[in-house]
């Protein structure tokens, strides 16, 4: 066995939701709808499903990679001919499933885009067993994405995955890194290829507000709301946009900068190919074994 018959359990019963999840973004991504709508509907099925978040849910549209997180009073809409990249972290009890998917916006334009992205993520789980380098997947996964005529986004990455960790220490590239990484039984995996016909690189821009605990510490001020965070989330990216809710958004903004300026939290930064370029991802968690067990 590979893995605690409960704990595979747990990682089963996320990965339903996850899928069902999923499924509820498709069906609110239509024309008009608003990030904020739909990011908030998705978290709380999540939560009403008896799981919760591994992280907010991105919504990250063109030529945004990744994680933008809608914030409080978001006003963007998708429109017509967008192409949306909906990430949902779902957990229960700290096993974590990490997914995405591909929405195009009423619109055929990304659909060669996107099945590159998406049998990119084909092609490497089939790769997937003990004993094979990771960067034999990411050389799967950008000449999958070549042979569509598009570029794999190379400094963005799969990873791996702990209980209560989203990024365990190790990546799984995009491309034939040369790393001499292997991948093992029982590990717990995200693989996560971005297609772009942009440069084939994202660079950091606003902050996202995501952020995630890196150290904890004592605080004279703002205690309560780190004491929040970490009851709330432990060591689990969450958006500023939730913690508003209990204290307010200017309290918050305040505690959340003097954390991210201490080194207590992280502040993640949303990361954009080129203006004008599109960008699709698909990703699966995947349970290493002989016969890999592909979740979410
Ligand atoms: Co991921």
């Amino acid at each position: 066995m590979v893995m605690n018959k409960e704990v595979l359990t747990k990682y089963k019963k996320a990965s339903e939701i996850s899928k069902k999840c999923k499924e509820f973004g498709k069906k609110l991504a239509v024309p008009g709808a608003n990030y904020l709508e739909i990011s908030e509907k998705i978290e709380s099925k999540i939560r009403s499903m008896g799981a919760d978040l591994a992280f907010p849910v991105n919504m990250s549209v063109n030529s945004v990679a990744a994680h933008y997180c809608a914030v409080e009073n978001d006003k963007n809409i998708l429109n017509e001919g967008d192409l949306l990249k909906l990430d949902i972290g779902v957990q229960i009890e700290g096993y974590i499933v990490d997914s995405a998917i591909s929405i195009p916006i009423k619109t055929k334009n990304h659909d060669n885009l996107i099945l590159a992205a998406k049998e990119a993520l084909n092609n490497a789980i089939k790769m997937v067993k003990p004993g094979i380098y990771t960067s034999d997947i990411g050389e799967i996964i950008e000449s999958t994405i070549n042979k569509h005529g598009f570029k794999s986004i190379r400094n963005l990455s799969g990873h791996g995955i702990e209980q209560y960790n989203v990024h365990a220490g190790y990546n799984i590239p995009n491309y034939k890194s040369g790393g001499k990484f292997k991948l093992e039984k029982g590990m717990v995996i995200a693989i996560e290829p971005f297609a772009t016909n942009g440069t084939g690189r994202v660079t950091e821009g606003k902050s996202s507000g995501i952020y995630e605990l890196v150290e904890k510490r004592q605080v004279r001020m703002y205690r309560d709301v780190l004491n929040h965070i970490i009851s709330t989330y432990r060591t689990l990216p969450f958006s500023e946009r939730e913690v508003s809710k209990n204290f307010g958004r200017t309290k918050t903004k305040l505690a959340l900068d003097s954390f991210v300026r201490a080194g207590i939290l992280h502040d993640h930064k949303i990361l954009n190919e080129k203006p004008g370029s599109y960008v699709a991802q698909f990703e699966y968690t995947i349970i290493v074994d002989d016969k890999p067990i592909i979740l979410g």
